[in-house]
């Protein structure tokens, strides 16, 4: 069990004007309190409840991960995932309670993730948040789990709408600008797999489980430790989409090329099961480096779509990159790249906000109470949605648009 240590942590700067003027009106010594969400996250493999006061400030949190679990058998398994997320729940929830010092009776709404995710990961969450809302009679507010990721930044810097947003983790990768708290463009998305999920593939493939100083590192986070000692360049691997001008992914080929890479190497090296490619580190290092260059490349394209088109402010726009993958220092400084020569600010929320927690959940929570929006008096009726759309999809206009890409160095020195 992870437990991260906030002690009533305020990650809102108080000179922020959101911070202030964040309290109902006047008019009782109640309505001066601020309000309070619980916020819940069970979509896939973490467990995360959070406590969160209308400033923005964390008064409780607690996060259960099932990586290790997953990590031994391979790949997360729902039903698997689904008992692990029962056996926790209720501790994990009231672990963020105790830390708050609220009690169920004294929070004003409770948000949880519905959509979307794992069905039976998803299904934990919902039963016992309507157990919850029914106990307590309290308003509830249905969380979009990739919203919650989209602006979670909003939590530690002052962003205005509109911005651009790169969500890249285990299960997605999308962009899209963001225009209001549930309102985003749809730029581009993966059309096979995540960037996450090929990075824990291939880490799989190298069985880097069994490596020394891998151990308990999720696959992107194996990759990016190998990748600091291997090098690039011992390995040739074709960027995708290169003919594609538009802003989708795609990472299932680039999988192919580096699985027929492991297989070739392995029969070189006559590798037994289980034991690692001495080249393991630089096919590491060549895998991270194409996937961030073509997450840039997109990217870059996104931003010059949404200049061109009057989408985001002509001068000190944003870009805002979260989820797990988002993590990674290499992906971040091949962004760096582009957002300086685009003149865009980059920002991204510190690796473990990146990732799911109950605190973007509570966050996202926070945001609608404040601007009224999306919160149910009745959730009858409520269901999860295993597959949720984001947004208004434009990824056909930016298609048309076909804007080739100015060369750009995407080099980054270790
Ligand atoms: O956002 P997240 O916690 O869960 C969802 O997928 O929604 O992201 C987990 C993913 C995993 O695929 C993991 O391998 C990847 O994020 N990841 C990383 C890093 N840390 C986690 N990928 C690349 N570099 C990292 N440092
Ligand atoms: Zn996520």
């Amino acid at each position: 069990m992870t437990m991260l240590n906030s002690d009533r942590c305020c990650y809102w700067n108080l000179k922020c004007p959101f911070a202030l003027g964040s309290y109902r009106a006047a008019g009782s010594q109640a309505a001066l309190q601020p309000r309070i969400v619980l916020g819940i996250e069970t979509s896939c493999d973490d467990t995360g409840a959070a406590v969160m006061d209308e400033a923005g400030r964390i008064l409780g949190e607690s996060l259960h991960s099932q990586k290790e679990v997953h990590l031994k058998t391979g790949g997360i398994i729902p039903p698997v995932a689904q008992r692990l997320h029962k056996e926790n729940i209720h501790r994990v929830i009231q672990e963020a309670l105790d830390m708050s010092r609220i009690s169920p009776s004294e929070l004003s709404a409770i948000a949880t993730t519905i959509k979307p995710g794992l069905a039976l990961s998803l299904g934990v969450g919902l039963e016992y948040t309507l157990k919850l809302l029914k106990q307590y009679n309290k308003p509830f507010i249905p969380i979009h789990h990739m919203e919650a990721h989209a602006l979670t930044v909003r939590m530690i810097h002052p962003v205005q709408f509109p911005f651009l947003v790169l969500l890249v983790s285990g299960g997605h990768c999308l962009i899209a600008v963001a225009n209001g708290i549930t309102d985003f463009l749809l730029l581009g998305q993966s059309l096979d797999e995540a960037p996450g999920d090929i990075l824990d593939k291939v880490a799989r493939r190298l069985t880097l489980i069994e490596h020394p100083e891998c151990t308990t590192m999720s696959g992107g986070q194996a990759i990016e430790h190998l990748a600091k000692q291997g090098d690039r360049m011992k390995f040739n691997l074709k960027s995708p989409m290169g003919q594609h001008f538009d802003c989708n992914f795609s990472f299932a080929g680039l999988r192919n090329q580096v699985t027929q890479i492991i297989t070739k190497k392995e029969k070189e090296e006559d590798i037994e099961k289980g034991q690692i490619l001495s080249c393991a580190n630089d096919i590491a290092a060549a895998v991270q480096h194409t996937v961030a260059s073509h997450i840039a490349k997109r990217t870059h394209r996104a931003i010059l779509f949404c200049k061109m088109n009057g989408l985001l402010p002509q001068n000190n726009g944003a870009l805002v990159v979260s989820g797990g993958v988002a993590s990674n220092q290499y992906i971040r400084r091949t962004l760096q790249i582009v957002t300086d020569a685009t003149g865009m600010a980059l920002l991204c929320p510190p690796p473990k906000l990146c990732t799911d927690n109950g605190v973007m959940i509570a966050w996202n929570g926070i945001e609608k109470l404040r601007e009224g929006i999306g919160i149910l008096h009745n959730p009858e009726g409520i269901c999860y949605e295993p597959k949720a759309a984001f947004g208004a999809d434009i990824s056909g206009k930016v298609k048309e648009a076909a804007i080739k890409l100015p060369h750009l160095k995407l080099k980054i020195r270790e």
